[in-house]
């Protein structure tokens, strides 16, 4: 027995291992995956790109940089959140190793053993397994199809005996919920934090992955708003717009948030990969994002409509959903007697993978949702997988109805 760390009692790490081996499993049909499909990739513009790199620059792939980014992805990154009307000037970026890092930087930066962290419920089960490891009192508060419920989360923050290092939200195109913030919800989220001095960590990984562009402005950052009194840490991530093989993301805070945030990175990996962040930039930099981005929205668009439609045409009645307006997910709700971990047994064994309910859940506990993925899949295997996966569901409800009767 080795007289291992408090840090590595993480519930949830297990359940992320899990999802990863299951996300890339041979032979099965996996809903599992929240990630691009590799046939996705823009694998011909990195060739392209990286064969037209003059030599000085492909020599700068292999060395260090700086611990806070390469400067020139820096400043494609302003111009980029600029676009999305962030405040970029009176805030500073600092690049990370895919924004599951930013999440990481800004719990070592903040959070003690024991000191309280407010999450949504359900939440990004990764973040989960950071502020798990960091030995964080986990609070969470549900949220429904407009976003996090106001009424609770005040409640939430007059009960607690001390005030929480921030709250955790993933605003737009939820993972796993697949919903976005109304306006409305963003503001009054807003008003709740103002001047209680929690600050507020807004993770915006999916907002360039609406399906309709008419609804872009419903994707704007809270940290837009200007809002003067409450403190916002934006992240960001290239994972799911260019390839989470990249491993890139970024925080934008204002500096002295910054500051401490570098010295953290500094200790945990010095800098993110110069290749990656040198490919990364000349694709912004060359204006490649915006038209790959067209195709993955109507790719994307397409996969959930397919989706969409053979769960309407298959799934029992029983089993409800909201229909995404972007992003990667479909959260199903079954009745709250049967536990999407029966239905994962009976549907795995029949080859069809998805991710329980309970895995999103900072307790663990609560199980009547399974999260499906339609981003990684190949587009032939949809219907059939939503075919196994209906039975599989049948079986259970039938079940339960037996054990009632
Ligand atoms: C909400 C959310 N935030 C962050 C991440 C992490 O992304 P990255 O690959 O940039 O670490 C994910 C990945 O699934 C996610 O869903």
């Amino acid at each position: 027995m080795y007289a291992f760390s408090k840090a590595v009692n993480s519930m949830h790490s297990e359940d992320v291992k899990q999802l990863m081996k299951q996300a890339s499993g041979k032979n099965l049909i996996s809903f599992a995956g929240g990630m691009p499909n590799n046939d996705l990739f823009p694998v011909k513009q990195i060739d392209e790109i990286y064969n037209s790199l003059p030599e000085d620059v492909k020599k700068l792939c292999f060395q260090y940089g700086p611990t806070s980014g390469y400067p020139p992805l820096i400043r494609s990154l302003e111009s980029y959140l600029k676009n999305k009307g962030l405040a970029v000037d009176d805030n500073k970026i600092l690049i990370t190793t895919g924004s599951l890092q930013a999440i990481s930087i800004i719990t070592q930066e903040f959070v003690n053993e024991g000191d309280i962290i407010l999450t949504e419920n359900p939440c990004f089960v990764g973040a989960l397994t950071v502020f798990e490891t960091f030995g964080a009192e986990i609070h969470s508060i549900p949220i429904d199809v407009n976003g996090i419920n106001i009424e609770a989360l005040k409640s939430k923050i007059e009960s607690l005996d001390r005030k929480p290092k921030f709250l955790y939200v993933t605003p737009n195109y939820h993972n796993p919920a697949g919903i976005i913030y109304t306006p409305e919800k963003k503001r009054e989220l807003l008003e709740v934090l103002s001047g209680t001095g929690i600050i507020l960590v807004e993770d915006d990984a999916y907002s360039d992955l609406y399906f309709n562009g008419e609804e872009k402005s419903l994707t704007r950052a809270m940290k837009s708003y200007g809002v003067k009194d409450v403190e916002i840490i934006y992240t960001g991530s290239f994972s799911k717009i260019l390839g989470p093989g990249f491993r890139l993301g970024y925080m934008l805070s204002s500096e002295e948030i910054f500051e401490k945030a570098e010295t953290v990175k500094q200790a945990l990996d010095a800098c993110t990969s110069s290749f990656m962040q040198i490919l990364a930039n000349e694709f912004l930099a060359q204006n490649k994002l915006e038209p790959y981005l067209t195709f993955l929205r109507s790719e994307y668009l397409e996969r959930k409509n397919m989706l969409q439609k053979y769960l309407k045409t298959y799934m029992p009645e029983e089993v409800t959903w909201n229909e995404p307006k972007g992003g990667f997910y479909v959260w199903l709700k079954l009745p709250p007697h049967i536990r999407s971990t029966d239905i994962f047994k009976e549907s795995v064994a029949k080859g069809v993978v998805f991710v329980t309910g309970r895995t999103f859940d900072p307790a663990s506990q609560k199980d009547d949702r399974l999260r499906l993925s339609f981003s990684n899949m190949p587009k032939d295997q949809i219907e059939k997988g939503v075919i196994i996966l209906s039975k599989a569901i049948k079986k259970v409800l039938q079940n339960s109805k037996m054990q009632i009767s």
